[in-house]
């Protein structure tokens, strides 16, 4: 027997699983109509399913039609939102359906400008309007959808890049089918949703459940969570400290860090927050310092801050007494190479020290 090969195209896998398993149940999945999807889609944009479906069943009780809504106070329609947060959607949708009645006698537009104009409608949400309740051929890319295709593809970046954004929107286009293909626009937005929601996850996706294991490039990569990018980190935390570098003749005093933590388990000089603090840390350990001097300041950067570094070499005159550190410590000789384990930070004030 030959060994079979996938041979169907992307919307076919995906609307073969939708079949199966798709959501088919959602109370705006009845007697769908564009008011419904809008309202739900809304609903939805910042709020999960289970959440949104007593407060789209209510909303529907009492705001039936667009008129309804149109009609209601924008206190009533805010009551309603009460809990769903971000309420600027409940007013864009109160907004809207007051165009929609004055300028659309209460219908949805057919085109996705139109629809994309009203308040608060984005382009997939336009997208997800037209083609549920009305099987019309237009993409829709929400977080769900982004995750599928990025990680399918292999589209790295983050999606809030426009290139990015532009690469997946361009994917999401070729793959709603079209009509020669079934034309299921309606099935196939949902069940991107659904494989979004139910299989692609966010973490652990459930791949072996995903009926575009075949092909999938992060998949075949092992690489699904790379996918999509992250947003690039905001500006780092800056942190300020002073490092005590405790000289006397040709040796420097270096204590063992504590196991975890920063720099765990390596040497380095004192860190403190001022001079003052400093020579109080050196006394207590035996150490009597006849002056400070402050060395050129550096910057080290870590994943999550920098740190901008002070190094002040005390100058000890006399022998230090022999008072033990709660830590391992030792002072080092610069003439000789230092065999334990230093940060990088300690490093480079040594050879500060050495030019
Ligand atoms: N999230 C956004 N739109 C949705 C829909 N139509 N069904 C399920 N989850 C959704
Ligand atoms: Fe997502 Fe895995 Fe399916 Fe690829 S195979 S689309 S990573 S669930």
């Amino acid at each position: 027997m030959i060994e079979q090969q996938y041979t169907s195209s992307f919307a076919e896998r995906v609307l073969a699983w939708f079949d199966k398993y798709g959501r088919k149940h959602l109370p705006w999945q009845q007697d769908v109509t564009p008011y419904k999807v809008w309202v739900s889609e809304i609903m939805l944009q910042q709020t999960q399913v289970a959440t949104v479906i007593p407060y789209f069943k209510r909303f529907m009780a009492s705001f039936p039609t667009v008129h309804d809504l149109a009609k209601a106070s924008q206190d009533d329609v805010l009551h309603h939102w009460t809990g769903l947060g971000y309420y600027a959607r409940a007013r864009n949708l109160h907004k809207a359906a007051n165009t929609l009645v004055e300028k659309y006698n209460g219908e949805f537009p057919y085109s996705l400008e139109e629809v994309m104009d009203l308040p608060g409608i984005g382009r997939s949400t336009a997208g997800a309007i037209l083609s549920l309740s009305r099987n019309m051929r237009f993409p829709i890319l929400d977080g769900n959808v982004k995750r599928v295709l990025a990680r399918y593809y292999a589209i790295g970046g983050w999606p809030g890049q426009k290139t990015v954004e532009n690469a997946l929107w361009e994917v999401a286009e070729k793959n709603t089918p079209t009509r020669t293909e079934g034309g299921r626009c309606a099935n196939y937005t949902q069940v991107m949703m659904d494989l979004g929601a139910m299989i692609c996850t966010r973490s652990k996706p459930k791949c072996d459940e995903c009926p575009l294991q075949a092909d999938c490039i992060a998949y075949a990569q092992g690489a699904q969570t790379d996918y999509p990018g992250k947003k690039p980190k905001k500006t780092l935390p800056e942190k300020s400290t002073f490092m005590m570098v405790a000289q006397f003749n040709s040796q420097v005093y270096l204590e063992q860090r504590p196991s975890t933590g920063l720099w765990g388990g390596l040497y380095g000089f004192i860190e403190v927050s001022s001079i003052d603090e400093g020579i109080d840390k050196l006394n207590e350990r035996g150490i009597s310092v006849a002056e400070t001097r402050a060395l050129e300041g550096f910057r080290h950067t870590f994943s999550h801050f920098h740190l901008d570094i002070t190094p002040v070499v005390a100058v000890v005159n006399s022998p230090p007494t022999k008072r033990v550190a709660e830590r391992a410590f030792r002072w080092f000789s610069l003439n000789e190479p230092i065999e334990v384990g230093l940060a990088a930070p300690t490093t480079k004030i040594i050879q500060q020290l050495m030019r």
